[in-house]
Formats: C-alpha cells, structure tokens, sequence
C-alpha cells in the first residue's frame, strides 16, 4: 500500500506515519512546517519507504502536479490549523489551512482517480451541545469556532467529492487527543507554567469545563485497522474514550506528577476558556465500540501519559 499522509509531520501525523512504515506502508508526507516540525520527521529519512515533500497544500495546483504521477492508493488527510485559538484572531487560516487543503486533496484524488479517503474532523463541528451526548447522526450541527465551521465544510465537500467520483471515505471526529510530540494546549501549558513557577497557577474559565482526552497511541492504532479496508460512500465515526477530564483535575494531575503540593489556582471565571470554546462535550460511542475496538487509556490516564512526556522536554 502507498499512502498520502498530508501533515505528516505534526504531532497526530507523525505517530501515524511511524506505525504506516511499521506496517509496511510505502508512505508519502506532505507538510509546509506551519505548525509541524522538521525534527518530527527526521527519523523517516533513511527509510526508503518514506518520501517527503515541503508544499503548501492550499496552492492546488502545485499539489496535484507535484503529486500527480505517485500511484497512491489512500490518502489520510490530517493537515489543517489545528491551533482554534489562533485561528479565532484571523478566520482566513481555518479557510486556507483547514477548508482549502481539503479541497485540494480531494481535487488530487478526482484527477488522478484516488479512492480511498481517510478525514481526520473533529468534535468541533457539533458546537456547543452542553450535556447532550453526542452521536454522529446528529442533526443542525452549528460550529461555534471558525476551526469547527471549516472542518464541517470539508465534510460537505468530502461527502459530495465522494459521490460523484465513488471513493470509499472514513471520516473520524476525533476529540481533544494528546500523547508524547504534543506541542500546545492546556496540558502543555500547565505542565510548563508550573515548571517555572509552583506556586500559584492561573486557569482559564471556573475549571468545570470538561473534556474526553484521547491517548495518541489508541487513535493511531483504531485510524489504522479501520482504514485497511474502507467501504464505499461516507463512513462517519465519533472516536474517543467514555470518561473526561475537568481542567481542575488537569491542574491536579499535573500537581502531582511534578510532586507541587499546595499551589494556589486562580481562575479568570465563567464557565469557558476562550471564545470558540466548547466547555462541555461527550460523546456517544457506541458506533465505533460496535466494531470490537475500545481505547485502552481513560481520559484522565492519557492525561497522566502525557505530562510524564512534557516534564522530561527541555525547557
Ligand atoms: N490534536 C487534536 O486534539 C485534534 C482534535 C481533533 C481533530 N484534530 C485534527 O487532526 C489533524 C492533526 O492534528 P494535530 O494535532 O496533529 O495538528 P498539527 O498542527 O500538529 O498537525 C497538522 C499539520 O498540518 C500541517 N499543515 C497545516 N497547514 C498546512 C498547509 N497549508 N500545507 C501543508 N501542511 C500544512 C502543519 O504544519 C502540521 O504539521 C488536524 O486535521 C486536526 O484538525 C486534532
């Protein structure tokens, strides 16, 4: 198998093209270095199933043509902004990085007669549903963030590409995923907040909102058996883990995994972190556990997970 891994180079991507070339994937990454990293993909370059590419995906022509004679049998798109507070300053980069780049894969595939699809979307697109667990027939979604409006836009565009020229399309809603390579977020930031400072921690919001958080390692391993073999048309999947975790108790995981007793959290107040924010989610699952697969970390084990990776980085 030859596969197209489009941000192959941030953090989801990596861990993805590592287990592609573990199983014998011949794997081809394309990635501008907006938010991915050179030393992600270091480790890719002596392998010769691995092949890399420094393009920016929105410009559709350069993409199709420096890709057109590839003979790639599936594409995982994963490139896109994934920076929502970023992208909330300035909506072009959701329309450029998030929307246009999917457009462009999807017009590589119809030139050159690509079927298979993989969609990394995102919980994103359902908005603020409080405490409704969310399924993925759900309808009137309302994206509350210009991220979430652009990768429900790719869907639309993915459904109707998928139509008119019979691909087989496995669209994953991923929620918040986090794991070793992580670069950003409120994981990252406390973790490096209260390295430098243990005493007191300022927390964004009342510290109620309260998220799933998947391990990386249990996304890439269901991305990979789900994709052996995609069925035709659009196959759509809520992924994540039945449990989630309060930005309190992110504060309080990190405490104790650095050994900080006493430190003093301070909140900003209301009950979101920034605008574009969903507070509160969970989703129903039953769909994806149907198929036998089952995460094998809990949100807050992932989150334990993850810290025990950040503390170690460099400052
Ligand atoms: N990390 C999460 O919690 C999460 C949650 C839901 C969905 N997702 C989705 O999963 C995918 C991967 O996320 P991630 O966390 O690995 O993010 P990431 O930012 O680490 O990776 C995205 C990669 O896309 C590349 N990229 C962006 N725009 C590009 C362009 N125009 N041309 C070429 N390359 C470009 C970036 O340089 C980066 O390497 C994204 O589509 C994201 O929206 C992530």
């Amino acid at each position: 198998m030859r596969a197209l891994v489009t941000g192959g180079a941030g953090f989801i991507g990596t861990h993805l093209v590592e287990r592609l070339l573990k199983e014998k994937y011949e794997v081809i990454v394309v990635d501008n270095f907006t938010l991915g990293h050179k030393e992600n993909v270091e480790k890719f370059k002596d392998n010769k199933k691995y092949k890399f590419y420094n393009i920016n995906i929105e410009d559709t022509e350069k993409f199709c043509e420096t890709l057109k004679d590839e003979k790639i049998d599936i594409v995982y798109h994963l490139a896109a902004n994934s920076d929502i507070q970023k992208g909330g300053k300035n909506p072009s980069v959701d329309l450029n990085d998030t929307f246009m780049t999917t457009v462009s894969v999807l017009e590589l595939m119809r030139r050159n007669d690509i079927k298979n699809l993989f969609f990394s979307s995102t919980s994103a697109i359902y908005g603020d549903r409080h405490n409704t667990l969310v399924s993925e027939d759900m309808g009137l979604l309302q994206p509350i963030s210009y991220y979430g409006g652009a990768k429900y836009a790719s869907e639309s565009f993915i459904s109707s590409y998928t139509f008119m020229n019979d691909l087989n399309t496995m669209i994953f809603r991923f929620p918040n995923v986090i794991g070793p390579n992580l670069t950003h977020g409120v994981i990252y930031d406390f973790t490096k907040r209260l390295q430098e400072n243990n005493k007191e921690l300022r927390i964004l919001g009342d510290g109620t909102q309260t998220k799933p958080y998947i391990y990386v390692l249990d996304l890439v391993d269901v991305i990979f058996k789900m994709t052996k073999k995609i069925p035709k048309g659009v196959e759509i999947y809520n992924i994540g883990v039945d449990s989630a975790t309060s930005v309190t108790r992110i504060a309080d995981i990190v405490c104790e995994e650095l050994g900080y007793k006493n430190v003093k959290y301070e909140y900003t107040g209301g009950n979101v972190g920034w605008k574009g924010d969903v507070p509160k989610f969970q989703y129903n699952l039953d769909k994806i556990h149907s198929t036998g697969w089952v995460a094998t970390h809990t949100s807050d084990e992932a989150v334990r997970e993850t810290v025990k990776y950040i503390k170690k980085l460099k400052k």
